[in-house]
């Protein structure tokens, strides 16, 4: 599938994206290691979620749907999973191997985890190190690549783990690893990361500690079955809030953004570019925030990104790149190398991308200098990475020429329907079948 952009336009109107991508997969997770019927409303139906939905199954678990973003998750207890009879392929979905590897490490049976081309190229030996640590047995291929072969029936003992790294992901494996061992199992941070599954915990009934930036829990505990309505996802929001701040004109609605505030680093770092956010009808929803995001037109300008704000929107860094170059001056990034182990290398993907519509930039190794300038067109490769293709689709809002993006199948993952909404709300877009 090729996206192909007419240069200009505005954005107006009123749309809620889809539903959050970590929460949708944490959701299926704990309902299926739950006790009772755990009914999910606003559920993410794209690929990596649905992922989650198939492995769980394949494991033994009834859930039905999702239908129209409803999903009913028949839980069957700590110890209710059963053998797959193949290798669970979790496509491109980072969240889906790195906290399933804990969940399966403390199960009385045999696991493999793989993906596609872009999973089996990413790094699992931050979840190794940890888990085995703890006692597990899990081994990946070489430099710590998926296929993962988890042997089960190793009991696991709670530890203290020093994160080497900001990494929720990393986090959670090991929370959830850590509801199978013996004793406490705790861990520090060296930067605060999303805390889905710290909160969904405790939604279900399960008693975890943030004391000090230590969290930490009990092994041996187990599940109450909820409700769940998940907040639409902040990191699909931010596309339209940058495709609104950089196409003069534009006024846009987003409703019930989820708004946890180890998530809203977009918001804030775009505020600091000049941005015209307000948020308006906050309330909680299910433990998370939620409100709605009124975002209006306003002149960008370069800054030097905060390096505390990076865990707050490593994931929303593609499309901050296109407002840097929307913006007038220059934008430094540092401190992100994480960026460079994503669904690509997404400093290089990114950098090769803004060369190729004629934005001056300079690659750093832990980030990138953005100077704003005018936007050119051309063909971008996405190099199978969801949010580069969305990014420049955003930026030909701005662009001089047409821009055509190649391979963009795997918008699906985190965001279904991408083109058809976009163009709902003023982008010039045309999908084109292979
Ligand atoms: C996620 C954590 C982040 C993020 C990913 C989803 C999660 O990854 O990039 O899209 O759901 O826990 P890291 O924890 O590896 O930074």
């Amino acid at each position: 599938m090729e996206f192909k952009l007419m240069p200009g336009g505005a954005i107006a109107g009123e749309v809620r994206v889809p539903g959050d991508k970590s929460i949708s997969h944490r959701c299926i997770m704990l309902g299926a290691l739950a006790e009772g019927t755990t009914r999910v409303s606003g559920f993410l139906e794209g690929a990596d979620a649905l992922a989650t939905v198939a492995a769980f199954r394949e494991m033994g678990v009834q859930i039905e749907g999702p239908d129209n973003g409803k999903v009913i998750i028949h839980g069957v207890g700590m110890w209710g999973l059963k053998a797959p009879r193949a290798a669970l392929d979790l496509g491109n979905s980072g969240t889906s191997i790195r906290l399933l590897s804990g969940l399966l490490a403390g199960q009385l049976f045999d696991t493999e985890l793989t993906g596609d081309t872009s999973l089996r190229g990413r790094p699992m030996g931050r979840v190794i190190d940890p888990l085995s640590l703890m006692g597990a047995d899990i081994q990946g291929q070489e430099g710590g690549r998926p296929p993962l072969k988890i042997a089960g029936g190793r009991p696991l003992r709670g530890i203290h783990y020093d994160l080497p790294m900001a990494s929720a992901q990393v986090k959670s494996c090991v929370l959830l690893a850590g509801l199978y061992s013996e004793g406490r199992t705790s861990i520090t941070e060296p930067a605060a990361t999303r805390d889905h599954t710290e909160r969904m915990l405790r939604g279900f009934g399960y008693e975890v500690i943030s004391d000090n930036g230590v969290i930490s829990l009990a092994g041996g505990g187990g599940l109450l079955a909820t409700n769940i309505d998940v907040p639409a996802d902040i990191s699909s929001a931010a596309f339209f809030l940058v495709a609104a701040s950089i196409a003069p004109g534009s006024d846009l609605l987003l409703t019930h953004v989820g708004i946890n505030p180890t998530r809203t680093g977009v918001l804030n770092i775009l505020r600091l570019m000049g941005a015209d956010i307000t948020i308006r009808n906050e309330r909680e929803v299910g433990g998370e925030p939620v409100a709605d995001i009124r975002v209006r037109y306003a002149p960008l300008k370069g800054i030097e990104i905060p390096e505390e704000q990076v865990p707050l929107a490593i994931d929303e860094f593609p499309i901050l790149f296109i407002a840097a170059a929307c913006a007038e001056g220059r934008t430094v990034l540092r401190g992100a190398k994480e960026l460079r182990v994503k669904e690509s290398d997404r400093i290089a993907a990114m950098a090769e991308g803004l060369d190729t519509i004629g934005v001056v930039n300079e690659v750093l190794d832990d980030g990138i200098v953005i100077e704003g300038g005018t936007l050119g067109g051309g063909v971008i490769h996405t190099h199978h990475d969801h949010r580069i293709a969305m990014s420049f689709a955003i930026a030909a809002l701005r662009a001089e020429r047409e821009i055509s993006i190649l391979d963009c199948d795997h918008v699906a993952t985190s965001f279904p329907g991408f083109d058809a909404l976009a163009r709902g709300l003023g982008l010039q877009i045309s999908t084109l079948a292979d």
